[in-house]
């Protein structure tokens, strides 16, 4: 079996936002919240496992009281169908009624995951719904997403590292750098 490093020399052409990017970026989201939010309690929904190290490392930085949650999901088939239609893996753990909700996300790339995701809390009646992601590749977009927190806009590329996988793969890096899609599908699928 390859090791990591093999599995990068391999397949990451390049990196796109180094460690020290992100995290300074992460640390400029953190302030925003910080003000946004002082006095309140909001509730952190973080949308596995994508998510997992952005909401971490953002979440350390907020000095609010805050609860953390997480939902886990998976799209039908291999691509997300038109309907934007999710199977919901893993629930919240607490009713959100009234409460304000900041939704954190690896990557918004069509935004179907996401519209599914924002109707199905709204049909919860929190106070306020608002979305955090680390990177955002508008040019796919398919429907139209109100972002409030936006680390990175990302071109049309498959990006992996600081949570993003290819095949569970490549999720542990520290930086976030471009698979060489058609290589790594190429011999993945093979
Ligand atoms: P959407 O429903 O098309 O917006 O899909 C969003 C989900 O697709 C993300 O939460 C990721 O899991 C996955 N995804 C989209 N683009 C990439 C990428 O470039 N790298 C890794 N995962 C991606």
């Amino acid at each position: 079996m390859d090791d990591l490093n093999s599995l990068v020399e391999k397949y990451v052409k390049k990196v796109l936002f180094t460690e020290e990017e992100i995290q300074l970026r992460v640390a400029e989201i953190s302030e925003r919240i910080n003000e946004d939010y002082t006095g309140l309690e909001p509730v952190i929904i973080a949308v596995l496992k994508g998510s997992l190290y952005f909401v971490s490392d953002l979440t350390r930085q907020l000095n609010i009281p805050l609860s953390l949650d997480f939902m886990a999901i998976e799209s039908y088939g291999p691509q997300p169908s038109s309907s934007g239609a999710v199977k919901l893996l893993k629930d919240l753990d607490q009713p959100i009624e009234g409460r304000d909700i900041i939704i954190v996300e690896d990557i918004i790339d069509t935004g179907l995951t996401l519209s599914y995701l924002i109707r199905n809390l709204k049909a919860r009646n929190p106070r306020s719904i608002r979305v955090c992601t680390l990177l955002d590749k508008s040019v796919r977009r398919l429907v139209p997403i109100e972002i409030t927190y936006k680390g990175f806009e990302v071109p049309d590329v498959f990006v992996v590292g600081y949570g993003l996988d290819f095949e569970q793969k490549f999720r542990n890096l520290p930086y976030i750098g471009v698979l060489d899609i058609d290589r790594a599908v190429e011999d993945f699928y093979e």
